[in-house]
């Protein structure tokens, strides 16, 4: 690939046992989530990775489109828990715990998590998280877990205007390019590790550690759910990932779904 991932180099130094050891990588594809849900209907196993250079048509939450130009890491992971589907959204923290870590420990970037699942550096998102599973009889017959991480490209060249006011890069970050090969191995160890640590320990210690990664928490936020717009006060995220705001007249309001904005007056 001309961004310097090539399968052979890229599995020579992945430490993981199971996650990303079968990968497919393209130069351009639609979006990585539904050529990985394609993938996991012809039975792929857990831990398959679809990654590609480019998304023509990248998605993201909410049906928003997911703007996917070269430089970015653009991947989907199939996983398999035994799970219950009402559990299933819960690997929306896993993955964004694993993506802030994974950042901050690379690149000591200062990081935080912003609920439900995005990863911000200094307020302006920098990666997103799409999950969207199959369920069977309630329980998950497999999820896919879209990671978009904005890696070796300026945010001013490379995405619209609308864009730049909130969105980062590592580049715009650091100032220079990172080896996207390195970057790619070590969120991938760092995927696994807290996944079986979820799937072994469950979600608690999960989210005591994402939450300290949440500057938002302690602030005035607006919740959009829909047609809902809710303002309050962050107080916590509760063990079953639902926000828990404090509104203006102390009511305590449990959110399962929205969009958070930070700093906006209760
Ligand atoms: C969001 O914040 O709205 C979620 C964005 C998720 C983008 C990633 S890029 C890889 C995968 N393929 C997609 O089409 N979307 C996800």
């Amino acid at each position: 690939m001309s961004n310097g991932l090539t399968v052979d180099r890229f599995h020579e130094g992945l430490q993981t046992k199971w996650l990303g050891r079968s990968i497919f990588f393209v130069h351009s594809v639609a979006s990585t989530n539904t050529w990985a849900s394609e993938l996991a209907k012809l039975g792929a196993a857990e831990g398959t990775v679809a990654v590609a250079e480019i998304q023509t048509a990248g998605r993201g939450r909410l049906n928003r489109r997911w703007f996917s130009p070269e430089g970015g890491l653009w991947f989907s992971i199939i996983l398999k828990p035994k799970l219950d589907a009402g559990k299933a959204p819960l690997l929306v923290f896993v993955s964004g715990l694993a993506v802030a870590k994974t950042l901050r420990d690379l690149y000591k970037l200062s990081v935080e998590t912003k609920w439900p699942n995005d990863v911000l550096v200094k307020r302006r998102k920098i990666c997103g998280i799409l999950s969207e599973m199959k369920t069977r009889s309630k329980r998950v017959e497999y999820v896919v877990i879209g990671i978009g991480l904005n890696v070796n490209f300026s945010v001013k060249k490379a995405l619209p205007e609308e864009l730049w006011c909130n969105v980062t890069s590592i580049e715009d970050e650091l100032g220079k390019k990172v080896k996207l090969e390195k970057l790619f191995q070590t969120l991938l160890e760092s995927y696994e590790a807290v996944y079986e640590s979820f799937m072994l320990n469950g979600f608690a210690l999960i989210i005591t550690e994402w939450k300290k990664f949440a500057s938002f928490l302690g602030k005035n936020v607006e919740v959009v759910a829909g047609a809902e717009k809710v303002n309050g006060l962050a107080c916590d995220v509760d063990d079953n990932g639902a926000l828990i705001l404090k509104l203006k007249d102390g009511t305590v309001r449990r959110v399962l779904v929205g969009d958070v904005s930070v700093g906006v007056n209760p």
